[in-house]
């Protein structure tokens, strides 16, 4: 049951699939331990910023997926946010089973061609991809939650890519520390109406348990959660050296930073249902 490919997941989810980003190997184990503790699917996500991090997309993978092998409840790995076509190209060569390429910042008509292109190489490989139309704000800290992204522009974007998923601008923004971002149920639910494959919501650390619960009740199928859980990671580990600032174990702190995360992600996973 362990290591599955994401359309596993998302099309056998009877509700939200949680999909949580790695950046280091605490993060991994922490998430699976948390899916497992909820007796939920879950998806492990590297972000082109966490391969910035570490230099190379291949030893966060590679963990990942081992990590993955052995988890007790059905993990997917994913890579998140690529704007990289030759980023895209080496996760797939490494085994990930789905990607999203990211060309929300270019114009549409560039983000259909260079998102057709990566489909056609994902799906010469078995590869589901993902990608976005009307850019989700705060990637580059800059909040922008007011982005929509229309239904018929969508509908269009999908029939021409022929992508496997889709993430929308509904009202959130990446990196929120707050969970006050308004989501757009209305738009949620004739996007759902509309749009032949999953919808994706990013920038879900803003999102209330209860706005969380509603966005998949209007047809949300895939919630990205990632500063969230740097936030309770940071916070346990901060706790931990302010009650123990002689300690040198690294083992004792990043413990601490795990054990939250798990915590969070078995909470968040029962939210999202
Ligand atoms: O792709 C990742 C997500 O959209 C995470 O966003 O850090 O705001 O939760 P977040
Ligand atoms: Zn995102």
């Amino acid at each position: 049951m362990p290591l599955v490919g994401i359309a596993e997941i998302v099309h056998h989810a009877k509700a939200g699939v949680g999909a949580f980003n790695v950046i280091q190997l605490e993060h991994a184990t922490a998430i699976v331990a948390g899916a497992e503790a909820a007796g939920a699917p879950v998806v492990l996500q590297i972000s082109e910023n966490a391969v910035r991090y570490h230099g190379a997309l291949e030893p966060v993978a590679l963990a990942s997926l081992a990590v993955a092998r052995r988890a007790a409840v059905p993990v997917a790995v994913h890579l998140d946010h690529a704007t990289d076509r030759a980023l895209v190209e080496e996760a797939v060569s490494l085994g990930l089973g789905s990607v999203m390429f990211d060309a929300s910042a270019l114009p549409d008509e560039e983000n259909v061609a260079a998102t057709a292109e990566v489909v056609a190489h994902c799906h010469a490989h078995g590869v589901w991809v993902e990608a976005e139309l009307g850019e989700v704000g705060g990637k580059d800290g800059v909040h922008a939650p007011g982005a929509r992204t229309k239904p018929h522009e969508a509908v269009d974007y999908v029939a021409r890519t022929g992508v496997d998923a889709l993430a929308v601008a509904v009202g959130t923004s990446h990196a929120m520390t707050t969970k006050d971002a308004v989501l757009d149920l209305a738009l949620i639910a004739e996007l759902a109406a509309a749009v032949p494959v999953p919808l994706v919501l990013h920038g879900s650390s803003g999102v209330s348990d209860d706005n969380l619960r509603d966005a998949v009740r209007h047809g949300m199928k895939k919630i990205n959660i990632a500063t969230h859980l740097n936030k309770a990671f940071t916070g346990a580990v901060r706790e931990y050296l302010a009650g123990d600032p002689k300690v040198v174990d690294s083992r004792k702190y990043l413990k601490a930073g795990r054990d939250a995360v798990t915590r969070e992600v078995t909470h968040l996973l029962g939210v999202l249902g």
